[in-house]
């Protein structure tokens, strides 16, 4: 059994959700398996699925698997804290956005790029979570040498670092992640939202 089953998960809504949301968390710790690279397209194809200001779909995805040389570029960006556990994902995806769409012939700027991008990585990591894996988002990293290494086009800004995989067992983690790889809890819903007013 997987610490991904065995994981107590005391997360309750306020409010009738689906159980996805509740189940879905970011843990550390991976399983060697590796994935297909079609295994990581699926987890992309439902982010390409996510819903954008004029569809103008400004999000932007590099990614690597383990082993390959594009892991490697992504993994070297990664602050010593996340690498040391997300080098062990099976697969790095990179979240980037353009910032600007080409309308005739003119780049017109794209002042959602970055809401559009974050609900996609929502998607990604809801996917990920309904293949039975796991997708641990990192604003760790170092944007210039991610930039640099992945030859980052003139116009695009990165946004995060994905690491997804297998959910590894709790006890093949450093003692001090051991204790971290537990789902988080919330804000009550009254604390970020109010009828007619902002708290
Ligand atoms: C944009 C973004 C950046 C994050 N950066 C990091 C990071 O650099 N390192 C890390 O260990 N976790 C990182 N996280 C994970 C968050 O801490 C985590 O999602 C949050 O505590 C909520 O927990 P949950 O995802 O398990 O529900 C990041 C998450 C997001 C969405």
């Amino acid at each position: 059994m997987t610490a991904h089953t065995a994981i107590h998960n005391p997360r309750e809504a306020d409010h009738p959700i689906h159980a996805q949301f509740t189940s879905r968390f970011s843990p550390r710790g991976f399983t060697p398996k590796a994935l297909t690279e079609e295994e990581v397209l699926a987890v992309l194809e439902a982010a390409r699925w996510a819903p954008s200001a004029s569809n103008n779909q400004p999000w932007r995805f590099a990614y690597g698997l383990r082993g390959d040389a594009a892991f490697g570029k992504i993994a070297d960006s990664l602050v010593p804290f996340n690498r040391s556990w997300a080098e062990k994902a099976a697969a790095l995806i990179v979240v980037a956005s353009r910032t600007t769409i080409e309308k005739d012939g003119a780049d017109v700027p794209v002042p959602t790029h970055a809401f559009d991008a974050g609900a996609a990585w929502g998607y990604l990591a809801l996917q990920a979570h309904h293949a039975g894996l796991i997708a641990h988002a990192m604003a760790g990293f170092d944007p210039k040498t991610l930039a640099e290494n992945l030859k980052l086009p003139e116009g695009y800004v990165l946004h995060a670092v994905v690491a997804v995989g297998e959910h590894g067992n709790i006890e093949n983690l450093p003692e001090v992640l051991q204790a971290r790889e537990v789902p988080s809890n919330r804000f009550p819903l009254d604390k970020v939202a109010a009828h007619g007013k902002f708290v």
